[in-house]
């Protein structure tokens, strides 16, 4: 069997983990709100018609913050459109996805439901077909307490309290010839600026996030985020990454080569950020959010982006994930992990039924896609600081990455419990990994309180609606104490989470 080594010490902490890491994302796209986490007169509804059912899994998922309402939907949304009487709330013509969008569902809806669902909210401004003008006047309504003329309507809306959303997207992919009111980096780095400065100005506390490229393979990357920063450095906390995983060989070696691009995309990134910061020789570092991230190929054709005839709700983006799905999203979490000194936010995009871990029938029942599992078990065991790993382990070569690591695994310790957490992926098709874990400081009496293990023998199972645990994780007995020190075995194209306890700590 082949050997792998994962060592890490205590006092080695790459940083502490942003628990905003375990965003996610819900667009007025197809059925993600309609049908998704909205859907009046569903049995499981209630009565502001919000899916029960739904509202359950996204707890379950753990995710932490969820951006709305966009994606290229807020390119061309007036949010004034949907606030305030229901119906008296316009139907209006979507560009960004070719649909009708009824309004029914808004910005006070969203926060309702993002308490219902505990989540913290991020919005958008629309810097596509509108800008700063409407951006000061959305927060203005969203968090200013009253006696100005937005904030007074939000209060005539029912809504006394303000919202008090702290993190905000300063518009999305703007370099993308696709958006609706794209722009170049320059006319969006002054926007952005502008934007940014009237936005404080209202609100000090809040979280900004300048968008960067809509992908790294864009004609601009680097030179949009190099122009971009050095017009809102002063004013930006955030840049923005967005990527979608696609397998275009359909061989499993080469499809995981995408999870070290996006760690190549990271860096690269925080590369640019601080050589915008060496310019001005300041010590101010810009974060990352990774604020849409996923796997997204099957459903990418035009087809499955537009229906004829302009449909409310449309059945959009309905991409049906795998097991090999699955393992690529659990690697991509272990690399979000390990960039956790950088990457402070990050949005699985989106949650249900577009491109979503979560999935339901309109009238029907929901279920968990292969991806829920590993983004479930990382939000829930991930906790605190993340260590700096030590991976010996062998690589192979493929046609995109040479020398790319047959294990990956990140390692967090959570301080408050004492608990360590193991994530791992095993990318070898063949060979079950002999996994020597060497936790060093951590007293003398470590325990294994948990193991389990994502696995399936056909890389292409689902889960449905007629099968909704085809693929689920299980516990696994490969995982033990042997003479005091932990030992997994990692069958071939597995993703595993290990969790030690110190029973010393404990039993004191
Ligand atoms: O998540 C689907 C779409 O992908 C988003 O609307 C857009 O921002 C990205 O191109």
């Amino acid at each position: 069997m082949t050997k792998a080594k994962i060592t890490v010490d205590r006092d080695f902490v790459l940083s502490d983990l942003d628990r905003r890491v375990f965003g996610a994302f819900v667009e007025h796209l197809g059925r993600c709100v309609y049908g998704g986490i909205y859907e009046p007169g569903h049995p499981t509804a209630d009565a502001r018609g919000f899916r029960g059912d739904v509202l359950a899994l996204t707890k379950e998922l753990g995710t932490t913050i969820i951006r709305y309402p966009g994606g290229n939907f807020m390119s061309g949304y007036d949010w004034e459109d949907g606030v305030g009487a229901v119906d008296e709330r316009p139907k209006k013509l979507d560009l960004a996805w070719f649909s009708t969008e009824t309004n029914r569902f808004g910005t006070n809806e969203f926060i309702d439901w993002c308490k219902a669902a505990e989540v913290e909210p991020m919005l958008g401004v629309n810097l596509g077909t509108r800008g700063m003008d409407e951006a000061r006047q959305y927060l203005e309504y969203c968090n200013h307490p009253g006696g100005s003329h937005f904030a007074e309507l939000r209060r005539s809306h029912g809504y006394e309290a303000p919202h008090d959303v702290k993190f905000w997207c300063l518009g999305n992919e703007m370099d993308g010839p696709w958006q609706i009111g794209a722009k170049t980096a320059q006319e969006y780095g002054r926007l952005a600026k502008e934007t940014a400065k009237a936005l404080r100005w209202i609100d000090p506390t809040l979280i900004l996030s300048a968008c960067g490229s809509s992908h790294r393979q864009m004609p601009t990357y680097g030179t949009w985020e190099y122009e971009v920063l050095d017009h809102c450095f002063d004013e930006a906390d955030f840049i923005s990454l967005h990527t979608y995983f696609a397998n275009k060989t359909d061989e499993i070696d080469e499809y995981f080569g995408v999870i070290d691009q996006m760690d190549s995309f990271i860096k690269e990134v925080v590369a640019i950020c601080d050589a915008v910061a060496a310019k001005r020789r300041s010590p101010k570092r810009i974060m990352l959010s990774f604020d849409e991230w996923n796997v997204w190929y099957k459903a990418h054709t035009i087809e499955h982006m537009r229906k004829p005839g302009w449909p409310e709700a449309p059945a959009l983006l309905e991409e049906i994930y795998n097991m090999e799905d699955a393992l690529i999203v659990g690697g991509a979490l272990i690399t979000l992990m390990n960039n956790a000194d950088r990457v402070k936010c990050a949005c699985l995009a989106q949650l249900v039924n577009v491109i979503g871990p979560i999935m339901t029938e309109t009238g029907g029942p929901a279920w968990r896609q292969t991806i829920f599992h590993p983004f479930a078990l990382a939000a829930r065991y991930a906790q605190g600081r993340v260590l700096q790993a030590k991976v010996e382990t062998p690589t192979i070569s493929t046609k995109a990455v040479s020398d790319m690591p047959l294990l990956l695994a990140s390692v967090t310790e959570d301080p408050a419990s004492g608990r360590l957490a193991i994530f791992a992926l095993n990318r070898s098709a063949t060979e079950s990994l002999d996994v020597t874990l060497d936790p060093r400081g951590f007293g003398s009496r470590l325990e294994v309180v948990e193991a389990l293990e994502l696995h399936h023998p056909n890389l292409k199972a689902i889960n449905s609606k007629a099968a909704p645990d085809t693929v689920t994780p299980t516990a696994t007995a490969d995982v033990r104490m042997s003479d005091g020190q932990p030992q997994a075995i990692l069958k071939p194209l597995s993703w595993t989470v290990i969790v030690l306890e110190d029973a010393e700590a404990r039993d004191r």
